[in-house]
C-alpha cells in the first residue's frame, strides 16, 4: 500500500526559487494552501505570482495573502535578483483566479486546527505570516507535523545587506525571533547549505531543456536570477527554496544534520538579522533547530526534474 502523500502548507514570497519549490510540491504532494508574504518583491506581486503558478500547473490550491510589510522595520526587497515583479518581468497574463479573502495567518491557524498533526509547513520566505499565526494560536507547534524553514546563515556567510544575514531572516528579524523562540523543534535549511547544493549551470540548463511546459515558463521567469548567479561567481544556480522543499518532501535525502539552538540577532548595524548558532552547546538552551548540512544531490536534482516536468495547462 502506498504511503499517504505529504500534506503541505507552503508560506512563500514568489520569487523564482519559490516557484521551483512550488512546482516540486505540486509534483510530489498534496498542497493544502499557499500563504503568501512580501519579501523578494511586494505582496501584490508575490500574490499574483502564486496565483499564476497555481493556474499553470492546473491546480486549485487556495492562495492567501498575508502581511505586506515586516512586523517592525521596513526592509529592502530582492527585486535585483528576481526582477521587479518577482518573475523576471516577463509580463505574463495574470491568472484568472483571485486570492482568498482569508488572511494568511488566519488560514494557517484554521488549517492546522482542521488537520491536527498532519501538515508539513514549509516556510520559504520571511516569517512574518508565521509569527502572526503563532501569536494567534500559541499552540500552533503542537498542531503542525513538521516545520521546515529556508533561512539563516549558520556560519555567518549571508546574502543580505548585512554580512552575516540571510534574506528571509534579515527581511523580518522580529518575525524570525518569534518563530525561533517559540517553536520547540524545526528543521532549518540555511543559505550556506543551499550554496553548497547549487545546480551546476550545465545541469540546470539540461533540466530545463528536458522539462515540460512548466520548465519553459520557469526558464523565462528565472533568466534574471540565472544571470545574477552567473555574474556573482556562484558555481551554479542556487535554488534555495527548492532545496528546502526537497528536505520537506523527502527527509531521507538528508545526509547530515546537527541539532543546535539558533537565535536571531535583532540589533546591530552589522548583525541585525544574523542567525546565531550555539555550535558548542555552551549556553544551556535546548536545541530548537535541526540544521541540515548535507543532502543527497542526485536525489535533490531528481525532485527538481519532476517539478520541471509538469505540463503547463495554459
Ligand atoms: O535567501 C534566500 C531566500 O530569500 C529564498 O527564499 C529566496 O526566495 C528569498 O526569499
Ligand atoms: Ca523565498
Amino acid at each position: 500500500m502506498n504511503a499517504p502523500r505529504t500534506q503541505l502548507l507552503i508560506d512563500t514570497d514568489p520569487g523564482v526559487d519559490d516557484a521551483l519549490a512550488i512546482l516540486m510540491a505540486h509534483a510530489h504532494a498534496d498542497v493544502v494552501a499557499l500563504t503568501v508574504a512580501a519579501g523578494n518583491v511586494g505582496l501584490e506581486h508575490t500574490v499574483a505570482n502564486a496565483l499564476k503558478l497555481v493556474e499553470l500547473v492546473g491546480a486549485t490550491t487556495p492562495v492567501h495573502a498575508g502581511c505586506a510589510t515586516p512586523l517592525v522595520l521596513p526592509a529592502a526587497d530582492a527585486s535585483f535578483v528576481h526582477g521587479r515583479d518577482g518573475f523576471g518581468d516577463i509580463g505574463y497574463a495574470p491568472a484568472a483566479a483571485r486570492a482568498s479573502s482569508e488572511h494568511a495567518a488566519n488560514a494557517m491557524v484554521r488549517l492546522a486546527r482542521e488537520r491536527p498533526g498532519q501538515l508539513t509547513l514549509v516556510a520559504l520566505g520571511p516569517l512574518t505570516n508565521l509569527a502572526l499565526a503563532l501569536r494567534l494560536e500559541p499552540q500552533l507547534p503542537t498542531l503542525i507535523r513538521r516545520l521546515v524553514v529556508m533561512g539563516g546563515a549558520v556560519s555567518g556567510r549571508g546574502n543580505f545587506e548585512r554580512v552575516p544575514t540571510e534574506f528571509n531572516i534579515g527581511f523580518d528579524p522580529e518575525a524570525a525571533h518569534v518563530v525561533f523562540a517559540h517553536w520547540p523543534q524545526f528543521e532549518l535549511v540555511d543559505w550556506e547549505a543551499c550554496v553548497r547544493h547549487a545546480l551546476p549551470f550545465e545541469r540546470y540548463d539540461a533540466l530545463l531543456a528536458a522539462g515540460g511546459g512548466m520548465a519553459r515558463f520557469y526558464g523565462r521567469i528565472a533568466a534574471t536570477a540565472r544571470a545574477f548567479n552567473a555574474a556573482n561567481g556562484r558555481g551554479g544556480m542556487v535554488v534555495a527554496d527548492a532545496l528546502a522543499m526537497a528536505v520537506a518532501l523527502a527527509p531521507d535525502l538528508v545526509r547530515s544534520a546537527q541539532a543546535r539552538h539558533v537565535g536571531v540577532e535583532l540589533a546591530g548595524s552589522l548583525t541585525r538579522g544574523a542567525t546565531v548558532v550555539d555550535w558548542d552547546a555552551r549556553c544551556g538552551r535546548a536545541a530548537n533547530a535541526r540544521i541540515v548540512l548535507e543532502v543527497d544531490q542526485a536525489g535533490f536534482e531528481a525532485m527538481v526534474a519532476r517539478g520541471l516536468a509538469l505540463p503547463a495547462t495554459v
